[in-house]
């Protein structure tokens, strides 16, 4: 007999096959036991009959609790009624691991507690859906960058110094001396560009930080190119590009799935496409202080904004209802951003960099822009960020040695994840999430 997995099952229609997997509800009566099955490609109905089976494998059946581990043989028949096509009339079960008193029912559970058993949690249809997705987008961004001639080259996870600012560094200690998590692959990506023109890194990176947002996590992935030879210009062009070509692939594979599993309306990602409105930060602090005016009295306070101030979460959501699709803010005041960005020629107080600010609320996905290239600009940026010379010296050397104007950015996965899936909160978008209160499990 073959053994198979559900989603291959269409191919054994009026076979008998094996399936390995767990049960994750079930519906009895006196003759026939209606075994929900899944192995984790798909799910289908077993149907356990007496007359078929006999007395003892009934009785297995029946005694079957809510994520048992069982095997069931059966004869595969199409059923157009049944949300895999196929139903399974068994002829054979095992019982492989028993599971007592599963903790999660179908009943309501709060986010804590489910929080508390993500190990199980996995196991639900939402759950699979939301990393299904994240697997999908990480395969079509390692492909995107994969096929525009991109080559993926790790940045070190441990790090002598900063590059996203002092006050989110996790320090380690490292034989004798201090060492920090990284929170950018991008310093490392800088010189790889210069060795082969584009390139980019995709891991984990690592924050402290103190903000218990619905978008923070302490440990997140995201996906950094970076390429020589390019400008600001470039670079929005590139991200606005590779994030069009994701959320479709996304769309093309999941769209279903997104829209009945997540009962996320698909309308705003539909909308992901060529051109995103490009706003000078300028222009945007004017069109918050015109939403600040309008505004009800107890968002008003919250969007208060002048010159030279960053933009917080209600800035950014306000701002994005205005627009159909994602925007493109670019040029913030220098004073806000990291050293490295590129100072503009004319204007030395603005960055030529770029955030993209997703839809509905979801903000910031993508940071990004063009770096300082000249040696002596870079210098003084580090002193004036107070920054470790020493830990520096290479990457001066890149502009010692041949330096270019080059630009790249950073896409945060598991923001892009909540806003294609449309959830509340980032904590869903990875396996075992990390933030300021949550280590475990
Ligand atoms: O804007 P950020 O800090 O940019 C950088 O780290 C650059 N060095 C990237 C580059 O140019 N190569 O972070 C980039 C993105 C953000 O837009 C956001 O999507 C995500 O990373 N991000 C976070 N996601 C979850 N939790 C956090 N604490 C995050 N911090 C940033
Ligand atoms: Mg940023």
């Amino acid at each position: 007999m073959i053994t198979t997995r559900v989603s291959e099952i269409g191919q054994y229609v009026g076979e008998v096959v094996r399936l390995q997997g767990w049960l994750f509800n079930k519906r009895s009566s006196k003759k026939l036991q209606f075994l929900q099955f899944r192995d984790g490609s798909g799910t289908i109905q077993a149907v356990v009959s007496k007359a078929d089976v006999g007395n003892e494998l009934f009785a297995v059946a029946d005694a079957l609790t809510q994520e048992s581990a069982i095997r069931v043989d059966g004869k595969v028949v199409e059923d157009p009624r049944s949300p895999s096509g196929y139903e399974l009339q068994a002829t054979g079960l095992e019982l492989v691991g028993p599971s007592v008193d599963y903790p999660i029912s179908n009943k309501a559970h709060g986010d804590a507690f489910l929080m508390d058993h993500r190990h199980l949690w996995l196991r639900s249809r939402r759950q699979h859906t939301i990393l299904r997705v994240r697997h999908t987008l990480i395969k079509s961004i390692r492909d995107y960058f994969d096929n525009a001639g991109f080559v993926l080259v790790d940045s070190p996870l441990l790090t002598p110094a900063a590059c996203e600012g002092t006050t989110t560094l996790f320090g380690t200690e490292y034989f004798g001396r201090q060492a920090f998590l990284s929170q950018s692959g991008q310093l490392y990506q800088e010189a790889a560009c210069m060795a082969f023109g584009k390139s980019y890194c995709f891991g984990p990176t690592f924050r402290a930080e103190k903000s218990k947002t619905r978008r923070h996590l302490t440990e997140f992935w995201m996906v950094e190119p970076e390429v020589a030879y390019l400008d600001l210009e470039g670079d929005m062009d590139l991200a606005e590009d590779f994030l069009c070509s994701i959320i479709a692939r996304a769309l093309d594979v999941h769209a279903k799935e997104i829209e009945t599993v997540l009962e996320r309306d698909l309308t705003a990602l539909e909308n992901v496409r060529k051109p995103f409105p490009r706003i000078s930060y300028d222009n945007a602090v004017e069109q918050v202080k015109v939403l600040h005016a309008k505004a009800e009295p107890e968002l008003q306070e919250q969007l208060a904004i002048e010159w030279g101030m960053d933009f917080g979460s209600p800035h950014e959501t306000e701002l994005t209802k205005q627009y159909d699709r994602p925007i493109m803010v670019y040029n913030y005041p220098s004073a806000v951003k990291a050293f490295y960005m590129k100072k503009d020629v004319l204007r030395p107080e603005v960055a030529r960099c770029v955030d993209i600010l997703a839809p509905e609320g979801y903000g910031e996905i993508i940071g990004g822009g063009q770096r300082e290239d000249d040696l002596d600009t870079l210098e003084a940026a580090i002193r004036a960020h107070d920054l470790p010379e020493e830990a520096f010296k290479w990457f001066l050397d890149l502009r010692r040695y041949g330096s270019v104007p080059h630009a790249g950015f950073g896409l945060g996965l598991e923001r892009t994840v909540a806003w294609v899936c449309g959830l509340h909160h980032v904590r869903e978008t990875i396996p075992f999430a990390r933030t300021m209160d949550r280590l475990g499990p």
